[in-house]
């Protein structure tokens, strides 16, 4: 969690706002006169169950715990933030060591870059190299290929790449963090990677992260792999995807296999759209990085892994990630279809791999992409192979594995069907399942909690502010449609800082360094966050769309008055009690409703307009 969501969730905007006015209770609201301007009658208000306040009077603005302290103490974001760590005992990250965060990774990225460029001058100059260059001639693949993805070739050394570049200036201290050496049992140093063939491994911006190392003599494990470091997490990569991203999302499909070779051997026939899981059950942060990319996913299973546990689970994770919808993205592009994931699977032949389907017939590998099955067909497939269901007890099973799967699918006509061939399948009447099915299906608002609770938990969200600057951050394409927006319309300081910076630079480089350092996790954060797959215009509409109601939200906010003095009033027991001057404040509170209809009136508008 980081520090400023820490702050939040520790501190409670009613303690704070307390120090400075005398609250009272009004409703499920706090009330005093607004320290920011005099008044006699109090139209200030502090709203815990949001961590938000907001004057309904002359100041007409609002915000969090930290535009309050900022606005009341006539201070920075960054000094509210000190002020604000210091109460809550958090403690914030400081200019230098973010810097040196940063640098230390840099650092990371430059050692393994030379590490890969070493072990491919190896592969290719060495006699020693010769029978991993002999393995992979043996295996297809073309001196290009062995180019562009640098494979390489780590000799049969202790020390050979820790001197190699200790000489180059790197220290022995950077080549530890960076895991290309490792400490020895009886205390020294030595390299990780001997006399293997080397697969450099590279993030989404093309950077070397890590290696995989594949034994040529029989070595256990068959393939090493860099240990997790700062910029190395092997569950959150897939290998090829620095290459394979733009394809992906140009064909709108991405293929995932298991191994190196399989994805080498794709993109050397020019099958582009390939990714490595590296062997692993796929992650959750696996299937981020897909979702950014397109909706439509198929996986390549091996035909011996295809029906075990592991492989299940696997697949599980990654139909929830593609059955969920983007739960902080607002609904746009008006309904789910476009949404839809399509996951699929690829069952090998017996006994190989996508490698060797591929080095024997691209046409094969091509074909078995179209004939993919849905994932329900195959769990179906997994299913019933595993029971024997013309035993009575076996049929229940099946029923067991397969409904709960069945009533989580969302469109009702597919649902249907699933059914009706489960029913065939156990000879049990269509109505019997459903019934069951309806039961198991979770409510909308489960469906919500465990869309939630895929991610950690976190304090109140602006999801609107939050997808606003998503675009911004992802599309740089509507910079002039962005000038439109307001620091209004951000509640939260962090997206309101987040968006005066953007406002004010020109690239992401200025913004990040403009930005204090303790805000570079949420930038990150709404940098990388996926976005459903779309085309620039429809990113433009979505844009037009979000500005749209964050006014609208706006204006509600300004609304809000109105709820809060009827609350009031209920909750004290007597209408009566709304006096004089509260009546004039709910007529000032009832004139944005006007706005908020040309609001309604202007998106419907734009909608009819879009539809003909
Ligand atoms: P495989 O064992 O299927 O290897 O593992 P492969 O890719 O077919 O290798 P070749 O064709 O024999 O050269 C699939 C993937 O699982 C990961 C690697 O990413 C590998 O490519 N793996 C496998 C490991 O990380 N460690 C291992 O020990 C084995
Ligand atoms: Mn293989």
């Amino acid at each position: 969690m980081s520090a400023i969501d820490e702050i939040k969730q520790r501190l409670d905007i009613v303690d704070v706002v307390s120090d400075y006015v005398t609250l009272r209770k009004s409703g499920r609201s706090f009330k005093a006169l607004c320290p920011f301007h005099t008044e006699k009658t109090p139209s200030f208000f502090v709203f815990p169950e949001r961590q938000s306040w907001r004057c309904f009077g002359s100041c007409a603005t609002g915000g969090d715990i930290f535009s309050f302290v900022m606005k009341k103490e006539g201070i920075d974001f960054g000094q509210a933030l000190r002020l604000l760590a210091e109460r809550a005992g958090v403690t914030l990250v400081s200019k230098q060591q973010g810097k040196a965060e940063e640098e230390q990774w840099e650092r990371l990225y430059q050692a393994n870059d030379a590490a890969a460029h070493y072990y491919h001058h190896l592969l290719l100059n060495t006699k020693t190299a010769e029978k991993a260059r002999s393995h992979l001639e043996g295996r297809g693949v073309a001196q290009e290929t062995m180019a562009s993805f640098q494979l390489g070739f780590s000799p049969n050394s202790w020390d050979a790449l820790c001197n190699y570049l200790i000489d180059k200036g790197y220290g022995e201290d950077q080549l530890l963090a960076a895991g290309l050496i490792v400490e020895k049992e009886g205390g020294g140093r030595r390299d990780l990677f001997r006399n293997r063939l080397m697969f450099p491994i590279r993030n989404a911006q093309g950077a070397v992260v890590g290696f995989g190392g594949r034994t040529l003599d029989g070595t256990m494990p068959k393939y090493l792999n860099s240990p997790q470091t700062a910029i190395f997490d092997k569950s959150g990569i897939l290998y090829g995807i620095d290459r394979a991203q733009g394809a992906i999302r140009e064909q709108g499909l991405a293929i995932i296999v298991e191994g190196y070779m399989d994805v080498i051997a794709a993109h050397q026939q020019g099958i582009t759209n390939v990714v490595a899981s590296m062997g692993t059950s796929l992650t959750e942060k696996q299937m981020m990085l897909i979702k950014k990319l397109t909706r439509n996913l198929t996986l390549a299973l091996d035909a011996d892994a295809a029906g075990e546990e592991a492989t299940l689970r696997g697949l599980e994770i990654a139909r929830r990630a593609f059955s969920e919808r983007l739960t902080s993205v607002p609904d746009w592009l008006g309904g789910t279809s476009r949404l839809k994931a399509n996951l699929r699977i690829i069952l090998l032949p017996q006994g190989m791999d996508p490698d060797e389907v591929i080095r024997e017939s691209p046409e094969t590998w091509r074909q078995l992409v179209v004939e993919a099955v849905p994932l329900m067909d195959y769990f179906f497939k997994a299913v019933t192979s595993k029971f024997d269901i013309s035993r009575e007890e076996d049929k229940a099973f099946a029923a067991e594995q397969l409904l709960p799967l069945i009533s989580e699918i969302e469109d009702a006509v597919e649902r249907e069907l699933y059914l009706k061939r489960l029913a065939g399948l156990i000879g049990v009447s269509e109505k019997t399942l459903a019934a069951r099915a309806a039961e198991l299906r979770p409510t909308k608002r489960e469906r919500a909690r465990r869309a939630v609770s895929l991610s950690p938990a976190q304090p109140f969200r602006h999801p609107l502010e939050e997808y606003c600057l998503c675009l911004l951050l992802q599309h740089p394409e509507l910079r002039e449609r962005g000038e439109q927006l307001l620091p209004e319309y951000f509640e939260s300081t962090e997206n309101r800082e987040l968006f005066l910076a953007w406002h004010d630079s020109l690239g992401m480089e200025m913004l990040r360094q403009s930005l204090d350092v303790n805000l570079h996790h949420h930038l990150d954060s709404l940098i990388n966050r996926a976005l459903p797959p779309a085309s620039e215009s429809e990113f433009e509409a979505a844009f037009v769309d979000c500005l749209r109601r964050l006014e609208e939200q706006r204006l509600r906010r300004l609304k809000a008055l109105e709820e809060v003095l009827i609350a009031e009033a209920e909750s004290e027991g007597d209408r009566n009690v709304i006096t004089e001057p509260v009546e004039t404040l709910l007529q000032k509170a009832l004139k944005p409703s006007t706005q908020l209809k040309d609001v309604f009136e202007k998106g419907r508008r734009e909608q009819e307009g879009a539809q003909q």
